[in-house]
């Protein structure tokens, strides 16, 4: 067991889907995998592993932001020695190009948060998508007729912000959404030599006005699931 999660050693698969909520790990579970097992109730933060086709695949939530993911993914990789580890969650655009239910597959992840440049403050360094898992997510998605930008994000410590007026500078500068945790997880696949992917589905525009209903929402998170789950095995 590590300090978050209570699994016993060899409970947890090498791949694993990540969203932030742990209820959606619980809906990943209950309707992709088969036999699916609980591993973890530690804070409420639900994680399963189960099959997929034929693959043993794991799912767990990581909470909101930075230091939240941070703390999973690190005892993920280095006390349960996962491999592939893909988030799916949401983002809000900040594009005009790109619309609410979109898929972005993040390339690249900048951040305002300051957890990486506390161990590098010399460096800038770019945090980047996996790029086996990137181009294997790209044409998945294209198999599935799913509108998916690929490009970069924007992980951001402050969801409630005064700086809503630069969202569509960071559009124009070819930002395609703002989400909170896809820059930690790449930068922690990085520092262990592991494989990461953030898919995020568009929940909300912040320079477009559109709607999007409970439904259609839920319909757009289910493509995602199955984007993540088929490019855990391709
Ligand atoms: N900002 C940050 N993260 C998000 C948003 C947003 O507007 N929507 C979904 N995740």
């Amino acid at each position: 067991m590590s300090i978050h999660i209570g699994a016993e050693q060899g409970q947890i698969a090498d791949k694993i889907l990540l969203p932030g909520d742990p209820l959606r790990a619980k809906f990943i579970a209950e309707h992709f995998l088969e036999d699916a097992v609980c591993f973890n109730e530690v804070r409420g933060m639900l994680g399963y592993t189960g099959t997929y086709k034929g693959h043993r695949v794991s799912v767990m939530g990581t909470g909101m932001g930075m230091p939240s993911i941070s703390i999973y993914a690190n005892e993920l990789i280095t006390s349960y020695g996962v491999k592939k580890l893909i988030r799916v969650g949401t983002a809000g655009s900040v594009n005009k190009d790109v619309h609410v239910r979109d898929l972005v597959l993040a390339q690249a992840a900048g951040t305002t948060s300051s957890m990486i440049k506390n161990e590098w403050p010399q460096y800038d360094f770019p945090q980047i998508a996996d790029f086996d898992l990137l181009d294997k997510a790209y044409h998945i998605a294209k198999d599935l007729k799913l509108t998916a930008h690929v490009g970069s994000v924007l992980s951001i410590d402050a969801f409630y912000s005064d700086f809503a007026d630069n969202n569509i500078k960071l559009g124009q500068l070819g930002i395609k959404a703002l989400e909170m945790e896809a820059a930690a997880l790449y930068y922690l696949a990085a520092k262990h030599g592991v494989q990461a992917l953030g898919i995020m589905t568009i929940s909300d525009s912040l320079v477009n006005d559109e709607d999007t209903t409970a439904e259609e929402r839920q319909t757009t998170f289910t493509d995602m699931m199955k984007v993540g789950l088929e490019t855990l095995i391709a």
